[in-house]
């Protein structure tokens, strides 16, 4: 069951307009369409395929107000047919009405029901699960929708149209895909503000929560407020309809969806107080809130040809909400945690299994693909091509592309074109970073020559991709690699050049030089590679110390701890300066107090892991943990005054403010609790647990006495506290399991799974308890096999329940590969057990298969 890029065929018919009418029914719910067809070449007639599967239940079939002959009217699993002969060679209405039970959809797809509301999600596939139709991404029509229900609120795409007792309507004059289409029905309540746009369209703007949360609706308004002004400003992007509405439901698959004009969102992604929110949900709140609303042009409006193109959107769009949030908090920070995130992500995904190119060229389940790889590698490979064409060259694509693009479902290939097209650059080899697969290893070495040419440096650069599955061979990519030079003295002699690397091993001179500099290479992260050259740790030290970019600087510091931490972790002497190093960036006060927490905080045990894994060796968890810990204490120890006068000096006064200014003081606050933690005996963890105002410091308090063995108490008083409030409850759930000592972990998410609120099909619920286990390194790879063991069993339970939950979380196996042989028999039979399962979903069939073939 194999879908390529290749097969690719346009849809034989063009609809045109779609009609849709809703009779709700939590058990029965009637679903009338009338599609308005006409085949795109009358000379060759075809069958008229459309997609439906189970649970779909025909109740009556017309073609222009006719019954055809049953003969000609064939259903199959998962799609109903027309046969060519009972079609006429001119336009037509198909009319069907069809029963489906949203009272009995488990698996969040399609028509649904969450704490008795009605709510859709379509992407990718789900549309299929409500009505029978073309459901892929270019067929492409305008949606008139009508629901009869009790229900106050009931809400579609589009503007309404009219509303009266029982009955709302809803009209969608942007043609659009199905995946687009959404519908909400319920007792909801909104925060509501307006927008008016540059032209002077005033758009009502609305938040649907649940009347109690209505309260914490108000950040997410704010975001949605700053994100449609942003998109005025920066791409020139201007909303497009009378009415904005977000929805918030506690029972979704994924963080948030872009439906038009009708985002529906994961509540956490919405709903937010100081008292359950941390700072890190508001920023993230903000980032998704622009997400959804970015895809209004870079989705809606311009939206994909075929899954293959999946990134064409999501790359583009994470691009985007990632310099949204640049420019409302710090770029600095912002570029830096979206590498850490890359780097634990993507380039885990990259290494393993489960790696594809951004653009894969064949899947069995869609749903699959929605990864690491994706959207985050998607938008660097984006931030690539804006480096290459510069600022002005990216802009000129971006208005060819909403020009040339509008109203189509688009290609990767239309994409390249208008950068190629408005630049006049060939990107053929740029394409390259589309099409493979694997993270491009880029070792750098440096020749000086202080006697010729007034002191001439050669930089030599070769690349390499290792095998990915399927893509034995790889040839050189185009990388763009920003270099800047810093003298001896600490200043810098060169600022940032891009060198434009093409071949498999290519040199870059610089003349004229004096004394010999040290180089500052891929700055601002310029290309998602694995960068090596020799540099000894002193001349880290002084990158830490002096780079201009703030990224290099960073990742000085990173790898001055990442080398340390790999050789305390295979028993090697830590050699190096990184806990002295360190010590003078915090003293620094002129410097971003989020800066300096992020320089603080050790590379976590799963990065360790993997820098070890690509070192070519075999990683120990037990082993990365304690080399982290006692490095941790050892810092703790080293700069205990400087610390505790940081953790006074950094305390925020006033009422909370979620802005990046207070987020920053509080997050270096707590990157040192972290560690004072270990010395204090939990005393100040402890005390700003009880005074907390705030779910950033009470959670920051939490964690850092459970990672001690602690933290009892707290957690019992976090729950008395807020027990009724699902979304800090996931964090109770997640945070044990994560926090624990690692030969703690997976008892202690035994136990929770077995309390009466461990709600597991809730995703949220699941993911809490799951993920937290899997964020927990030495805990999940626990060498007796119970973390695998316990997460194949919940996997297995979810899977006939929610097949797109059990799918994505199997991913937590992807590095089973790297580790001893006693942890991979015991991972692989976890995987075994879960692939031999009768009547497993083709989702999760598929990644354990992918993972399974990797042993
Ligand atoms: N398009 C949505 C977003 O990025 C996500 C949809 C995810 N769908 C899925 N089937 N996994 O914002
Ligand atoms: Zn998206």
């Amino acid at each position: 069951n194999v879908q390529k890029l290749a097969d690719y065929r346009p849809y034989p018919f063009v609809l045109t307009a779609t009609r849709l009418h809703f009779a709700l029914n939590p058990a029965a719910t009637e679903v009338r369409a009338a599609l308005s067809f006409s085949p795109r070449d009358a000379d060759m007639p075809q069958d008229l395929v459309l997609d439906g599967g189970r649970g779909v239940e025909l109740l009556s079939l017309t073609l222009d107000g006719e019954v055809p002959d049953p003969a000609h009217v064939i259903r199959r699993n998962e799609t109903l047919t027309l046969s060519a002969a009972a079609l006429p060679p001119h336009p037509f209405l198909l009319e069907t009405t069809v029963r489906i039970d949203p009272s009995a959809n488990t698996a969040c797809e399609g028509l649904y029901i969450s704490n008795g509301m009605f709510c859709t999600q379509c992407e990718a596939e789900g549309f299929r699960h409500i009505t029978f139709y073309p459901d892929r991404p270019d067929v492409m029509a305008t949606f008139h929708v009508t629901i009869d229900s009790d229900l106050p609120v009931l809400l579609s795409n589009g503007n309404p149209v009219g509303q009266s007792q029982g009955r709302a309507e809803w009209h969608d004059p942007w043609p659009k895909p199905s995946y687009l289409f959404a519908l909400v029905a319920g007792e909801l309540a909104a925060v509501s503000d307006s927008f008016t746009t540059r032209s002077g369209r005033r758009v009502a703007l609305n938040v649907w929560v649940r009347p109690r949360d209505q309260d914490r609706a108000g950040f997410a308004m704010e975001s949605l407020i700053k994100s449609m002004k942003w998109d005025e400003d920066v791409y020139g992007r201007e909303y497009d309809l009378d009415v904005f509405n977000i929805v918030a439901v506690d029972d979704f698959n994924m963080g948030a969806m872009e439906n038009k004009g009708l985002n529906i969102f994961n509540s956490k992604l919405v709903l937010a107080s100081p008292d359950t929110a941390t700072d890190g949900d508001y920023e993230r709140i903000e980032a998704v809130i622009a997400h959804e609303y970015f895809h209004n042009w870079t989705g809606n409006r311009i939206t994909c040809r075929d899954w293959f193109q999946l990134c064409l959107k999501e790359g583009l769009t994470v691009f985007r909400d990632q310099q949204f949030t640049s420019d409302m908090r710090s770029a600095a920070v912002k570029r830096i945690e979206d590498v850490q995130a890359l780097r634990s992500r993507q380039f885990r995904e990259d290494q393993g299994p489960l790696a594809h190119p951004p653009r894969p060229d064949r899947y069995e389940e869609i749903n699959n693909f929605y990864t690491a790889t994706v959207y985050e590698k998607g938008a660097e490979v984006i931030g690539m091509l804006k480096r290459l064409v510069g600022d002005d060259g990216y802009r000129r694509a971006l208005d060819l592309y909403f020009d040339r693009h509008d109203g189509d479902a688009a290609t990767i290939e239309d994409w390249l074109k208008v950068f190629e097209d408005a630049t006049g650059r060939d990107l053929t080899q740029f394409k390259r970073w589309y099409t493979d697969a694997g993270t491009p290893r880029l070792t750098m070495a440096e020749d000086w020559q202080p006697g010729v040419a007034g002191g001439r440096l050669s930089l030599t650069f070769k690349q390499e991709t290792p095998p990915t599955p399927g893509q034995p061979e790889k040839l050189p990519r185009v990388i763009p690699i920003a270099v800047g030079l810093i003298g001896p003295n600490g200043d810098e002699v060169a600022p940032t050049q891009v060198l434009e690397m093409t071949e498999a091993s290519q040199s870059f001179i610089v003349e004229g030089l004096g004394a010999r500099p040290v180089v500052s290479a891929l700055r601002g992260f310029s290309a998602p590679v694995v960068l090596t050259r020799p540099m000894d740790d002193q001349t880290r030290a002084f990158l830490l110390a002096h780079d201009t970019d703030p990224f290099s600087r960073w990742e000085a510091g990173r790898d001055l701890a990442l080398s340390a931490l790999t050789a305390a972790a295979q028993g090697l002497a830590p050699g190096g300066d990184h806990v002295a190093a360190i010590g003078r960036l915090i003293a620094d006060d002129a410097a971003d107090p989020a800066f300096r927490a992020l320089c603080l905080t050790l590379p976590g045990e799963e990065e360790i892991a993997t820098r070890l894994f690509s070192e070519g060796k075999v990683p120990d968890p037990e082993a990365i943990h304690a080399a982290r810990e006692a490095m941790a204490l050892r810092m703790a120890e080293t700069h205990q005054d400087l610390l505790s006068r940081l953790y006074d000096g950094m305390a925020v006064s006033g009422p909370y403010r979620p802005d990046a200014a207070d987020a920053a003081r509080r997050s270096l606050r707590n990157a040192v609790l972290a560690l004072l933690t270990r010395i204090d005996g939990g005393e100040r963890a402890e005390i700003l647990f009880g005074i907390a105002g705030n779910m950033t410091e009470r959670m920051a308090a939490l964690i850092a006495l459970l990672r001690r063995g602690r933290g009892q108490a707290e957690l019992a008083a976090l729950h008395d506290l807020f027990d009724g409030n699902r979304l800090v409850m996931d964090k109770w759930f997640a945070v044990q399991p994560m926090a624990a000592l690692p030969a703690q972990a997976a008892p202690i998410a035994r136990t929770l799974s077995q309390r009466a609120d461990f709600d597991w099909k809730n995703p949220n619920r699941f993911r809490a308890l799951l993920g937290g286990l899997a964020a927990n390194h030495a805990g999940f790879h626990a060498a007796d096999g119970s973390g695998y063991d316990f997460t194949a069993e919940w996997l297995l339970r979810m899977d006939p329940f929610n097949p797109q939950i059990a799918a994505r979380m199997s991913a937590v196996f992807e590095t089973w590969t790297r580790y001893d042989a006693g942890r991979r028999a015991k991972a692989l039979a976890a995987l075994e057990r879960i692939a031999a399962a009768d009547g497993l979903s083709r989702n999760t069939r598929e990644m354990v298969s992918r993972m399974i073939a990797a042993g």
